[in-house]
């Protein structure tokens, strides 16, 4: 987003607050609501809208694992960390998910298009190791069936556009 969007959305989402202290937490949330994460000068605007040093809004950022200070990846790919696929391979299906994305854990690729974070369990235990792409749940993972479900995941972008 660039920097006139995040000034004339930040004004009129703090129009509505008052410039109470405690108002910092739920004023971060709705900024990473609207933008997937929290701009760096969006949190420049806050600090001064509440008269706080831009350190305590910065720590609070980083404090919370809610908040995210970069931005997110168009899809998200999540793999569970849980018991259930731990004991079926969920480490190896990690390893293979990031050897195709080129990233680690917790990070997003370069091209803003894929972020890959891991969850402790997606309730999907039956169907370990579980691999979710966005909304879609792929159970029973292998390292063959990492590779086709990423390929299908960027096909379905190339057939969209
Ligand atoms: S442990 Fe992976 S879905 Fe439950």
């Amino acid at each position: 987003m660039v920097k006139a969007e995040i000034r004339q959305q930040l004004d009129e989402l703090l129009s509505s607050y008052n410039r109470d202290g405690s108002n910092l937490i739920p004023i971060l949330q709705e900024i990473q609501e609207r933008n997937g994460y929290l701009p760096e000068e969006a949190m420049r605007k806050v600090a001064q809208f509440l008269k706080l040093p831009e350190s305590a809004v910065y720590g609070v950022s980083t404090f919370y694992a809610q908040f995210k200070l970069v931005p997110s990846g168009r899809k998200i790919v999540r793999v569970c960390r849980g018991t259930a696929c731990y004991v079926r391979g969920g480490v190896r299906i990690l390893r293979e998910v990031e050897k195709h994305l080129g990233i680690r854990a917790e990070e997003t690729t370069t091209d803003l298009e894929y972020t890959l974070e891991t969850i402790a369990c997606f309730g999907s235990c039956a169907l370990a190791p579980v691999v979710v792409i966005d909304k879609t749940v792929h159970g029973r993972m292998t390292p063959a069936k990492v590779k086709q479900i990423l390929a299908d995941a960027r096909n379905g972008d190339e057939a969209k556009s």
